[in-house]
């Protein structure tokens, strides 16, 4: 437990210091780039979302909304898996969620 604290501590250090490479790395370490693509530009299927250059703010929101269940729409689904295990405990958190976010809308 005190080293989760002590992990939970390093990693809000380094988001804050770099959120830029650490979206990047969680991007791929999360497996979020296994559907979306390549910086979030080649999405598994056409009816996945590109997200390279979406809005950061809205990014953050719709993760948050798949990850609770307020966004079950069309294929979310798909992504729920990812961000919430069946036992309910949250694999992606609200730092990483706005890490990645950062990261993917500063693409081009
Ligand atoms: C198993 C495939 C899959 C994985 C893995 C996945 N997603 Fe998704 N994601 C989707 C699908 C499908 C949608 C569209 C859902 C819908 O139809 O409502 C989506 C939607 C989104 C959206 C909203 C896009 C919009 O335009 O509204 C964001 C942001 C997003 N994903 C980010 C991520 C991030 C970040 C990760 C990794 C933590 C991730 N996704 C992992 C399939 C996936």
């Amino acid at each position: 437990m005190t080293t989760r604290l002590f992990l939970s501590a390093v990693v809000a250090t380094l988001v804050s210091g770099a959120a830029l490479a650490d979206g990047a790395s969680l991007y791929a370490e999360k497996t979020c780039i296994a559907c979306h693509g390549k910086e979030g530009k080649k999405p598994l299927t056409p009816t996945y979302p590109k997200l390279a250059g979406q809005n950061a703010a809205y990014m953050e929101q719709q993760m948050l909304d798949i990850r609770s269940g307020a966004r079950a729409n069309g294929s979310s689904a798909a992504m729920k898996g990812v961000m919430v295990n069946p036992e309910g405990d949250q694999l992606v958190s609200d730092a990483d969620i706005k890490a990645i976010a950062q990261y993917l809308s500063k693409l081009k």
